[in-house]
């Protein structure tokens, strides 16, 4: 098992990744002083389906654990579902400390951290990664949000966790879809961080359901190095290098709110995102022609793009990208890639440039 360290002070912690990192579930906690507390377990009715009595065993050292269910989809991801856990967490700790496991993927893992965050004002909680994307992303840094109609993740908290445990066995039931949805965060990790991913999606099949455990294993680790780090360095956000983070995100998360959080994925998002952020930047003479080629062609060889183009009008679209959080004085700021390896962030980008982006990333829909 391999260990990646975030540290940030008094609210350090580790990342745990391997094949059966989640075996020794007891024993981590115990470490982390949580064996006096009871569990409070956040999912979904498919992540039970599969792996309730796996969890269930692997917590078998609590006398109580409170097992809640959330519907799966990101529309779940409100302030509704918050209101609906906050009764039976409430009537479960009447006589005694818990903490919260959120199990699953990041809808859960936003939605229990933030509810983890605003509960008796912060109670401990461990994310347990079920997806590629929230073990690559996601369970990572403390971002814990729902989100409101107008924009994903308006309401949330910075609020880190005690550790997260990458288990890759958990990879193994994924459906190809939200495979693909960790391949476009890795894509994004690839341009931002470390050319040496991206050398390693071009060079390997497309494929991707053949690839051994190691390869994931070894693709998580560093995802989790170059989250970690950047994540250390600006944890709230609010000194230009976590953001970088967001590559792909502005027109991503545009695209989700677009669509109504329905037919299109956050990795399909970000991936269409990418791609079109990827545009603005050759278009503004950032971006070289190659570098851009070299983009398009991983998205296009991992199908990481929607399938459906329905809801993708440019203007719509575009109507959306106001309420990035990441605008400063209404004004939307993108990240955009310089080189594969390298992003530059760039405000008042022309509205008739993003147009021209959108419309270009739409041509590679099908
Ligand atoms: P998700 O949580 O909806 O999970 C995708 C699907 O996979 C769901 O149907 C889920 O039930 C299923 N699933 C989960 N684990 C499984 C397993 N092991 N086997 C089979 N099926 C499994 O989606 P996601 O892509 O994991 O996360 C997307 C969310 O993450 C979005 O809300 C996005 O905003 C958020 N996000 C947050 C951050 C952050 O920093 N907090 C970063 C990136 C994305
Ligand atoms: N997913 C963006 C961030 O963690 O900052």
């Amino acid at each position: 098992m391999q260990k990646v360290t975030v540290s940030l002070k008094e609210r350090s912690y580790e990342i745990l990744i391997g094949k059966g990192a989640s075996i020794g579930l007891s024993g981590i906690l115990s470490r982390l002083g949580l064996s006096s507390y009871s569990p409070v377990v956040v999912s979904n009715p498919l992540v039970y389906k599969i792996y309730r009595n796996l969890l269930q065993d692997r917590l078998a050292a609590f006398k109580d654990v409170l097992f809640l269910s959330v519907p799966d989809s990101e529309r779940s991801k409100s302030w509704h579902t918050i209101s609906k856990l906050v009764r039976p967490v409430l009537d479960f700790s009447r006589d005694k400390s818990i903490f919260l496991i959120t199990f699953g993927g990041g809808v859960v893992g936003d939605l229990g951290g933030f509810l983890a965050a605003i509960y008796k004002r912060g109670v401990p909680y461990v994310q347990i990664p079920t997806t590629l994307l929230a073990q690559v992303d996601s369970a990572i840094g403390g971002k814990v949000a729902v989100d409101l109609s107008n924009g994903k993740n308006l309401l949330g908290a910075f609020y880190q966790p005690r550790a997260v445990v990458s288990d890759i066995d958990f990879l193994s039931t994924l459906p190809e879809r939200e495979i693909k949805n960790g391949l476009a965060e890795i894509i994004k990790y690839g341009i931002l961080g470390k050319s040496k991913i991206f050398n390693i999606l071009e060079e390997s099949t497309a494929d991707f359901v053949s690839w051994p455990a190691e390869t994931w294993a070894d693709i998580v680790l560093m995802c989790s190095c170059i989250k970690a780090s950047i994540v250390e360095k600006d944890e709230l956000d609010n000194k230009d290098i976590r953001i970088a983070l967001n590559l792909g995100h502005t027109i991503g998360h545009a695209v989700e709110t677009a669509c109504g959080y329905k037919s299109v994925t956050h990795g399909e998002g970000v991936a269409f995102g990418i791609l079109a952020e990827s545009v603005i930047s050759n278009l503004l003479g950032i971006l070289s022609e190659v570098d851009l080629g070299r983009i398009i062609k991983i998205i296009l060889k991992y199908k990481c793009l929607p399938a459906i183009k329905k809801g993708f009008c440019p203007k719509r679209v575009a109507s959306f990208i106001c309420y990035d959080k990441k605008a400063k004085l209404g004004i939307s700021r993108f990240v955009l890639p310089k080189s594969i390896g390298e992003t530059e962030v760039v405000s008042g980008v022309d509205a008739g440039v993003i147009a021209q982006s959108l419309e270009k990333a739409k041509s590679f829909v099908n």
